[in-house]
């Protein structure tokens, strides 16, 4: 049975390095059917209680949950800005936490985050962990990039040995909890 496995990258940037690392590792599960989703499809105004009492939950918001809860697995790779969520992201987790308490549809997850940097995200990608956890009972799984651009091609995916390794360790235990 194939896997239906959502994957993002945090961010509206469209050539995304979290895109990219979010997608090379969904297609890395064996018989998975991949759904890219890029957060410029699901841009909403800037949630607010005013709005959303005014306007309801924008169509979007729901749409994006129709996307997870088709999935029998979800990958986000986290974007950096200033040392948290980037803005796009945020905005579509506000927008759909006002539709449900389950946000995830308690759906495994696997996190990470890269950027040009040698922290790789960590600082974005551990305020995820931790709240993530909090959200969704099912197995979070947890993996940060250093330096894409040494470490990452178009065509090969993470090309440094030891960072390949740990992370195939992480996709295993993404791909037992699917
Ligand atoms: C507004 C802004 C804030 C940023 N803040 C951080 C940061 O706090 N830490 C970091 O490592 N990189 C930071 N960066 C650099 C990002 O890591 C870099 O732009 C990366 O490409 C973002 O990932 P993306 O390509 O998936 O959007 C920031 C970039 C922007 C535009």
């Amino acid at each position: 049975m194939s896997k239906k496995i959502v994957a993002l990258g945090a961010s509206n940037n469209k050539d995304s390095i979290n895109k990219k690392l979010a997608s090379f590792a969904a297609n890395q599960i064996v018989n998975a059917e991949v759904n890219v989703l890029d957060l410029n499809d699901f841009e909403m105004p800037i949630y607010g209680i005013d709005r959303e009492r005014e306007s309801g939950i924008p169509t979007l918001a729901h749409d994006f949950k129709v996307h997870l809860k088709k999935s029998d697995g979800i990958i986000i790779s986290f974007a950096e800005h200033n040392g948290s969520y980037s803005a796009a992201f945020k905005n579509v987790m506000d927008w759909i936490s006002r539709i449900e308490k389950d946000v995830w549809e308690s759906k495994p997850m696997f996190l990470m985050a890269t950027s040009p940097g040698g922290r790789g995200g960590m600082t974005v990608l551990e305020i995820a962990v931790n709240k993530f956890k909090l959200m969704n009972k099912n197995t979070i799984i947890s993996y940060s990039l250093p330096s894409f651009g040494q470490n990452f091609s178009e065509v090969d995916g993470i090309t440094d040995k030891e960072l390949l390794i740990s992370f195939n360790e992480q996709l295993k235990s993404f791909e037992e909890a699917l």
